[in-house]
């Protein structure tokens, strides 16, 4: 039988993981800078976990979850995104009664049903954070800071932010009905899937891609025209920190969110590399959550960045790093006592650090160097009789093939090891 991977997900191979363990590494290293410490999610839990938590209303709920029966009758789903999760077991672990904010990070994978195109996929990958306990807007900037520093570390300049508020439940309930009262007369005018999520989430029909949708909703009223004057203050201290941190940003009342959890502070980082969503990190506040999933009343907030969208973005802004080479060095044999000793060279220069590999395939020495050329080792060194006899050997580099050969002792690894370690350093 030939089989292919489920349409929606994607094999990982060698020649990208060294760049997705590349930005892994450098999004973990800059949350230990700001605070965050990491938490790991199982991946499946029970569906009221997305119901409540994403909200019933949202496509995500009603149709993109991955959702099954077990074999004892239990509905469960496998994570959707990443929130829901972590604050499930924010409440459950009891890590409410630690000081706060309490910031943690995790990097997932997520599972949706959606049409599969570039940037979109039914198996992604999220690297995200969530903070809990502080209301004020710093956090809001910090965190957008926080992202802003970390496309600079990955040599991303073509990145816009647009931020929003949408209000808290008292502002939008006033700002519903007037945007109801609005788009009521154009029902006709508006898609299909507007016209389905138009009682039940109005909101979103505003960040609707449809040509009509939008001609509808250039004159809608805006949620920034009826925030409450908390919300305003919480809106104007935003700006200000990022002002001051010197994050550029765009204020964009049409970014809604497609998850029910957000309150007043939304964003999106977008990119026009990264497919028709152009979304590649998005976030925002969430004060009524974690009362909503059986904790106290707190509030919350945080991002999530889908992986292949920003690695994909990283490609378009030439900003891929080479993958590293297989090994430093390959040490080539001839015959069985060259080969004991390659062998126990290799593993010295391992255990020292250094990427070493030698002759698995019992290839001539002539097939070993042709091995060794394509591997991408950047050294070779050849052993057989003259070195044994000898007691030294010769590494010569295949990256410049004018580079002088250096002679070191086969017995005495350390000078290799040196050689090697200043290499890499
Ligand atoms: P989201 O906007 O649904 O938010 O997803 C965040 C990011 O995940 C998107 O900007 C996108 O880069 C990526 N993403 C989403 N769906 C797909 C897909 N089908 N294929 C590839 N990438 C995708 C959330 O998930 C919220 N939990 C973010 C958050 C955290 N809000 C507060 N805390």
């Amino acid at each position: 039988m030939r089989s292919s991977a489920p349409k929606g997900t994607q094999d990982l191979l060698p020649e990208v993981t060294a760049a997705w363990q590349q930005v892994e590494r450098q999004f973990a290293d800059l949350c230990h800078l700001y605070g965050y410490e990491e938490i790991r999610i199982p991946t499946f839990e029970h569906t009221e976990v997305f119901q409540r938590g994403v909200g019933d209303t949202t496509d995500i709920v009603q149709k993109e979850m991955y959702t099954f029966e077990d074999l004892a009758g239990r509905s469960l789903t496998l994570r959707p995104e990443g929130t829901a999760g972590v604050v499930r077991s924010f409440v459950q672990n009891g890590l409410a009664s630690q000081p706060f904010p309490q910031r943690l990070f995790y990097m997932i994978t997520a599972f949706r049903y959606e049409n599969v195109q570039k940037g979109r996929y039914r198996e992604f990958h999220q690297l995200g954070v969530e903070a809990f306990g502080s209301e004020g807007p710093g956090i809001d900037a910090e965190l957008l800071a926080m992202l802003w520093h970390y496309f600079g570390l990955l040599g991303l300049e073509k990145i816009d932010l647009h931020i929003n508020n949408i209000g808290c439940p008292n502002c939008r309930a006033v700002y519903r009905e007037a945007l109801l009262d609005y788009l009521r007369p154009h029902q006709a005018e508006l898609c299909e899937d507007c016209r389905g999520r138009l009682e039940r989430n109005p909101m979103r029909v505003l960040d609707c891609k449809n040509e009509g949708c939008q001609r509808v909703t250039a004159s809608a009223p805006l949620i920034l025209d009826h925030l409450d004057e908390t919300c305003q203050t919480h809106f104007s201290g935003l700006k200000r920190s990022l002002d001051a941190l010197e994050v550029p940003y765009t204020i964009n009342p049409r970014i809604v969110r497609g998850l029910d959890y957000y309150t007043k502070t939304v964003f999106e980082f977008v990119s026009e590399n990264v497919g028709t969503q152009g979304t590649i990190c998005g976030g925002g506040r969430y004060d009524g959550l974690v009362e909503a999933l059986g904790g106290p009343s707190l509030p919350g907030i945080g991002f999530a960045m889908g992986e292949e969208r920003l690695l994909m973005e990283m490609e378009a802004q030439g900003a891929l790093r080479k993958p590293r080479p297989a090994a430093q060095l390959f040490i080539g044999s001839m015959g069985d006592a060259a080969w004991q000793k390659a062998q126990m060279i290799a593993q010295n220069l391992r255990k020292a650090g250094v990427a070493a590999q030698y002759e698995l395939c019992g290839r001539s020495l002539k097939a070993q160097m042709k091995y060794a050329g394509k591997s991408g080792a950047r050294y070779v060194m050849v052993l057989g009789d003259a070195e044994l006899e000898a007691g030294e050997a010769q590494v010569r580099s295949l990256i410049d093939r004018d580079r002088e050969q250096q002679t070191f002792s086969i017995h005495d690894t350390g000078a290799l090891e040196a050689f090697f370690l200043a290499q890499t350093e």
